[in-house]
């Protein structure tokens, strides 16, 4: 057996003719545009967001594809990584008949997509100590398996998943591994992306919301063998991606230094708040992290939440889910806003 995407694709998908928009039809530069029934006046706000903006995102892609050594066409980008999955429930999985593979604790979003999209998910969790369960993946797997959710770091958990095993699951199932690398920034770990070649079954996912910081302008990215991005391309709406987003992203990209250097400070940040938790009676264990937020499990997870909010300072509590029982996922702020967290914990005391 090998990979297929003909034989992964649905159907109606496949034979979808997909939309095609005023700016499909016409390329290059005209005098007087009358082709979309957009506003010819403009905006009372700003005069100049009265078109269309381009659908295929073509400068945004010239330049991530330099940033990220991939080709344009292995790019696909979607309103946020939540679009791209639920783009790929739609090309993907047959409502009612195919089922994906999700690994608990893990995003949320991968089971709510299906769920809307009324495909089943085959959970199978991960370890205790979260990482995969090849073997319960390997006997979950069925011919109507359509993809298996990777998520490395993993959120809640915030490690990496053993390459080797990610590795095993790419050589051996031939439908789509989504491997989503939206915290890969803040991991020593490799990227998958440099993989691309090797996989055709390989998506990845990333996204800007988070060592980038533009988590308000919604901008996700799948990278994927071109045939793949293609199909994602027909199902996704026109003008998925707005405008205002496309021109403040282009600027942004522009500062990859600033990026990186944002990077070190955040997890520096992480390393000096694991220290200063782990000196709080209540704290059990911090599980390490290569994201940008630590897994932290405490003696009463629901009585310190509690206390935290009514000192204003808002974290998660995690402590009802899958292997994360009594933990608070905390996001590593500013070195202030570690510092204040840091300051009310040390007033708590169990009632
Ligand atoms: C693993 C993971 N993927 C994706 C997302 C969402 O990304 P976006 O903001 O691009 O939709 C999150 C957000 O918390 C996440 O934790």
């Amino acid at each position: 057996m090998s990979f297929n995407l003909e034989e992964i694709i649905r159907p109606n998908i496949r034979d979808l003719i997909p939309y095609s928009s005023a700016r499909d039809e016409f390329h290059g530069q005209a005098n007087i545009y009358l082709d979309a029934n957009e506003n010819s006046l403009g905006s009372p706000l700003m005069k100049w967001y009265n078109r269309y903006p381009d659908p295929h995102q073509s400068k945004l892609k010239d330049k991530l594809s330099s940033i990220k050594a991939v080709s344009a066409d292995k790019i696909f980008i979607g309103n946020g990584s939540d679009e791209c999955i639920d783009i790929l429930f739609r090309c993907f999985c047959e409502p009612g008949l195919d089922n994906v593979i999700v690994c608990p604790p893990t995003y949320g979003m991968y089971s709510v997509s299906a769920a809307i999209n009324n495909v089943a998910v085959k959970n199978v969790n991960l370890t205790a100590n979260f990482q995969l369960d090849l073997a319960a993946i390997e006997e979950a797997i069925d011919e109507h398996t359509k993809m298996i959710f990777l998520c490395s770091p993993n959120n809640p958990s915030g490690n990496s998943l053993i390459r080797e095993d990610v590795e095993m699951i790419l050589n051996n199932y031939f439908g789509l591994v989504v491997i989503d690398e939206a915290y890969i920034n803040f991991s020593p770990h490799r990227s998958f992306i440099h993989e691309l070649a090797d996989y055709p079954n390989l998506v990845i996912l990333q996204t800007l919301s988070k060592a980038w910081g533009l988590a308000a302008l919604r901008l996700g990215l799948a990278f994927a063998d071109e045939k793949i991005i293609r199909v994602m391309n027909k199902v996704k709406p026109p003008y998925n991606i707005n405008q205002a987003t496309q021109d403040l992203v282009l600027k942004a990209l522009d500062e990859v230094q600033q990026v990186n250097d944002m990077i070190v400070e955040l997890v520096k940040e992480r390393e000096s708040l694991t220290e200063k938790l782990k000196d709080l009676p209540f704290v059990e264990k911090i599980y390490p992290s290569d994201a940008n937020f630590l897994l932290v499990k405490v003696i009463d997870a629901d009585g310190i939440y509690q206390f935290l909010l009514e000192k204003g300072i808002v974290v998660r509590n995690r402590s009802k889910v899958t292997h994360c029982e009594g933990c608070l996922r905390i996001t590593v702020g500013t070195k202030s806003e570690n510092e204040l967290l840091v300051d009310a914990l040390k007033h708590f005391t169990k009632s």
